[in-house]
């Protein structure tokens, strides 16, 4: 049985180490996330993954301050991840936007900063922007999101600085095994955002037959599947009692073939919002309502 806990760290290509497993916060408003973070840390979590986008970083930055005072851990403890936001890209933008994420999350660093989504025509000023603000200490760490393989290799030809990952949506539905292959070959490690699949693959009955075999439920299955696969993971709980579950994954193994079960119920589905849009060529045609707040301006989200 593997020694891991909330604490075990992959090792990054710049060499920082980042922890595995942690809490992300999609979808959570500022009340929540800051006392959903606030628990998380409390309970042992060490990595955070917010975005300006989500618009909660002000209640992360409390909820972080909290659950380090409440635990007695210092800020070098925790790993905090936030992304630029689609409107701050370019060059200048995204230098200045760092600031307002700095002071929302009271942190005078970060530990990872990705950009949130590749947006054609900007996504390499927004790089250029990052390797400088990698550069000046402001951020441990620079890497992406939602880069398909295209997007990866154009990045990786105008790049000075490798990113050292790219979080996308991967979950066993849809595990986008184009992008990790292309991936790991470059050395950028994979984080799956909303790897219980917003919730949507929880009852799928393969992975049900799984979870009673080892007694766990099937949230724990597949962030036990994740950690076996070396994917860096970050579901979402707004409640306590699922936020402590879903770090309770230490105890126990799958077996190679329940791994390989469980990788073979990839239908390469989002199960999510942009299923049937060009999500990759977010230039802001064909965006959905539902999505209305791709393309608010930046300031909206200053606050
Ligand atoms: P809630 O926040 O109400 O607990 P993902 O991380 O893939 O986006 O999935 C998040 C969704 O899954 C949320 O709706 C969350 O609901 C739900 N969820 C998170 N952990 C569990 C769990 N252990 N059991 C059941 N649902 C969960």
């Amino acid at each position: 049985m593997s020694e891991q806990n909330l604490a075990t760290t992959e090792h990054l290509n710049n060499g920082v180490e980042m922890p595995r497993l942690g809490l992300g916060v999609w979808k959570t408003d500022n009340a929540s996330a800051k006392q959903s973070v606030s628990e998380a840390i409390q309970h042992g979590y060490r990595m955070i993954d917010t975005a300006k986008q989500y618009g909660n970083e002000t209640g992360v930055g409390e909820g972080i301050r909290e659950g380090l005072e409440k635990s007695g851990l210092n800020r070098k403890d925790l790993f905090v991840t936030t992304k630029v936001f689609n409107g701050d890209q370019g060059y200048q933008s995204t230098l200045d936007a760092i600031n307002g994420s700095l002071k929302r999350l009271q942190l005078t660093y970060i530990d990872l900063l990705l950009i949130r989504w590749p947006v054609d025509g900007k996504y390499i000023d927004t790089w250029k922007a990052m390797e400088q603000l990698y550069r000046q200490g402001k951020v441990r760490a620079i890497g992406i999101s939602n880069f398909d393989v295209e997007h990866m290799q154009n990045l990786l030809d105008h790049a000075d600085i490798t990113p050292v990952v790219n979080q996308m949506e991967f979950h066993p539905l849809q595990q986008q095994k184009d992008v990790l292959k292309f991936a790991q070959h470059a050395g950028i490690q994979i984080e799956a955002w909303s790897p219980l699949g917003g919730g949507e693959v929880l009852d799928n009955p393969t992975l049900q037959k799984i979870a009673d075999a080892h007694n766990k439920s099937v949230a724990q299955v597949i962030i036990r599947w994740d950690l076996q696969r070396n994917i860096i993971t970050i579901p979402k709980s707004s409640h306590l009692e699922r936020i402590q579950q879903n770090a309770d994954v230490f105890d126990f193994e799958l077996t190679d073939a329940e791994v390989e079960t469980v990788n073979n119920l990839d239908e390469g589905k989002s199960s999510l919002w942009y299923d049937d849009f060009a999500w990759h060529n977010m230039q802001g045609e064909g965006i959905p309502d539902t999505v209305d707040t791709w393309y608010d301006s930046p300031e909206d989200y200053d606050k």
